[in-house]
């Protein structure tokens, strides 16, 4: 019986499959290389994301495997996204778990958590631990990139939908960050909403739906036929949630804290005008991707 080598395998798939993937803008890690390779290791029982999957080289595969990547493969042709195929999603060099319950964490995002860790971080100078809510947390991405990089936080996460904290429980699990970390279900800050936490929390994060009801309905098919419809949907202009987070943050936040939210593309000088309207916030501070656009807004309590 012929056998064949990895790289034979490897070398075949690519040359057959170019071009028969869609690859959506953002998810920029996602190219044929990586998605076959994160389709192999899923297939060889070490789930990897796409990110990881770069990383290492691919193990052998025996039959009953090769016959698992060419489903997942197939899988992946009919737009069922990556990571719920391989059950796994990098966010800032952190291995996630993640399916359909929460969104899938997005590269962009990584620009709200990198700056989250250096603000925390920043904090931590000052006092010996730092307390920080991340709002809409869905996977738990942000809070718990967070309580990684920054062993003096003190996190709590919380989401309205109960499946997304579900998921986050089980990633703080996988992460071995439950000192840190502690997930709560509830509306905005409803799961916070008692006198322990009022104007005692030091940094608010948050990824909110932010995409007008319109334009969710005019979304791709891989992101609105798998990923719950409560992560993107904004209202009639994309901005319901964020003017209730804005009104309600600064009774949680302590005295010199900050909130952080992200911003879609193109809504930035909006956003910041919004956020001085409520005449609660000082130092509003833009942060750009690197083509210049606001994708995050940061500001301290006045
Ligand atoms: C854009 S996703 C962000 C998820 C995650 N933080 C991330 O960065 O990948 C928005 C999240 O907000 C949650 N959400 C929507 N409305 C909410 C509300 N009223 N209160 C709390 N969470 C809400 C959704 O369930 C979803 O998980």
């Amino acid at each position: 019986m012929n056998t064949i080598t990895t790289e034979d395998l490897f070398t075949e798939l690519t040359s057959e499959l170019s071009d028969t993937f869609q690859f959506l803008e953002d998810k920029p890690e996602e190219t044929l290389e990586s998605t076959l390779k994160a389709c192999w290791f899923k297939s060889a029982g070490i789930p990897k994301s796409a990110i990881k999957a770069m990383e290492e080289p691919l193990p052998a595969l025996d039959e009953n495997q090769i016959k698992v990547l060419l489903q997942l493969i197939g899988q992946r042709q009919k737009n069922i996204p990556l990571a719920h195929l391989t059950g796994r999603q990098n966010f800032m060099g952190i291995e996630l778990l993640c399916d359909k319950r929460a969104l899938i964490p997005r590269k962009e995002t990584e620009i709200l958590g990198k700056k989250a860790v250096a603000i925390s971080q920043e904090m931590t100078f000052r006092k010996s631990a730092v307390y920080v809510l991340d709002i809409c947390c869905g996977a738990g991405n942000l809070g718990l990139a967070v309580a990684f990089y920054n062993s003096k936080s003190k996190v709590i996460v919380t989401d309205l939908s109960h499946d997304a904290v579900e998921l986050a429980k089980e990633n703080i699990c996988f992460l071995k960050l439950n000192h840190l970390v502690k997930a709560m279900q509830g509306d905005l800050f409803s799961a916070v909403d008692q006198h322990r936490f009022y104007e005692k929390i030091d940094l608010i994060i948050c990824n909110p739906p932010y995409i007008s009801t319109a334009k969710v309905t005019k979304m791709n098919t891989e992101i609105s036929a798998h990923e719950p419809v409560l992560a993107f949907d904004g209202g009639m202009f994309g901005t319901k949630i964020i003017q209730r987070f804005l009104s309600e943050a600064p009774k949680f936040l302590a005295k010199g804290g900050s909130i952080m939210f992200e911003v879609g593309s193109g809504q930035g000088e909006f956003m910041m005008r919004l956020c001085e309207e409520t005449d609660r916030f000082i130092d509003i501070e833009p942060v750009k991707d690197n083509i210049g656009n606001i994708r995050v807004i940061h500001a301290k309590k006045k």
